[in-house]
């Protein structure tokens, strides 16, 4: 491959050249959109830490739903904030709950438009930690229980896919058999598999409202130094039966995602967080960084590595730019 006879900017010349020449793409269709429900009516709290991003009642919930199909993004996950937290987070498997209720007004109301749940305690438990507490820690299999009721009930409730996001040990096995005795063995499982204990979910957990009250979520998210552990519970999570396993966060965790699409042939997730989008944001904001141009090359990157789906604060925006 010698110079003068190979001259790789011929084909770096104009945009024709390259868009022809172009391995990856970014389409809407593989985009998610985290939306946070609070309880009231009519409620848009913006969250300080995530410039565009709100908590938002069930009503503008659903305004936003629309708006989010309307420009043709196939997905939006759930989390939600309940009014009432206690020490084993019940609002969470209440069929009366937030997000059931959110999800059987989006059911109601918007047509086309995928309702993922975000499965989870932590936003439910007065302790913030992502299951039940048990001498300092979370109690494993007690947790898992409890994650299948709250799997049961938005899957009655209508959701179209549960993503548990907890890192319990054999959660992926309690949700697909409760699932499955329930009738619901049509509801797939998006599993957060590699999901690392981060310091980039910080502004989230002001959004939220989960950030632990005590000690943190090492001894169940997983160690960031870690790559092989990542694919072995991507494996274990395919064998209790995950239908799309998540990498997240995404852009300090590429090597990650690609390590995961070139070991597994089904679907994978990456969830750009919401330090990701805080940091870009902010840049932005001073001037330092062309928001646009940063988002749709850390969304390409992420996509490069691998992922099929990306859950991102920013999918409406890309959307919008993908359209134009
Ligand atoms: C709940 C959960 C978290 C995120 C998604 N689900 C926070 C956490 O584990 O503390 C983080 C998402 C983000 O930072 O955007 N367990």
């Amino acid at each position: 491959m010698e110079f003068p006879i190979h001259r790789p900017r011929r084909l770096r010349r104009n945009e024709n050249f390259r868009r022809m020449v172009r391995e990856t793409r970014l389409s809407v269709d593989q985009l998610v959109l985290p939306l946070f429900v609070v309880e009231g009516q009519n409620v848009v709290n913006p969250v300080g830490s995530m410039p565009g991003v709100s908590q938002l009642s069930i009503d503008r919930l659903v305004v936003e739903c629309r708006e989010v199909r309307d420009l043709g993004i196939p997905a939006v996950i759930l989390f939600g904030i309940p009014d009432n937290k206690d020490e084993n987070g019940s609002e969470a498997y209440s069929e009366n709950g937030i997000i059931a209720r959110a999800v059987r007004a989006i059911k109601a109301e918007v047509e086309d438009l995928l309702v993922i749940t975000d499965v989870c305690l932590c936003e439910y438990t007065d302790h913030g930690h992502c299951g039940v507490v048990v001498d300092g820690d979370v109690d494993n299999d007690s947790t898992v229980e409890l994650l299948a009721r709250e799997a049961l009930v938005h899957a009655r409730a209508g959701a179209d896919m549960i993503a548990p996001s907890d890192m319990m040990d054999g959660r992926v096995d309690g949700i697909r058999e409760i699932l499955d005795e329930e009738g619901y063995d049509n509801v797939p499982i998006l599993s957060y598999a590699a999901k690392f204990a981060s310091s980039f979910y910080g502004p989230f957990r002001e959004a939220a409202e989960s950030t632990p009250q005590f000690g943190d979520r090492r001894s169940y998210q997983m160690d960031a130094a870690n790559g092989d552990e990542a694919l072995r519970e991507v494996e274990m999570d395919l064998d209790e039966g995950a239908d799309i396993v998540m990498v997240k966060p995404a852009l300090a965790y590429l090597d990650l995602i690609w390590r995961v699409k070139q070991s597994f042939e089904v679907p994978v997730a990456a969830y750009q967080v919401s330090g990701e989008y805080a940091m870009i944001k902010a840049a932005a904001q001073n001037g330092w960084l062309d928001e646009e141009r940063v988002m749709m090359e850390s969304l390409l990157a992420i996509r490069r590595a691998g992922a099929d789906i990306i859950l991102t604060y920013f999918a409406k925006d890309a959307a919008r730019l993908l359209r134009s």
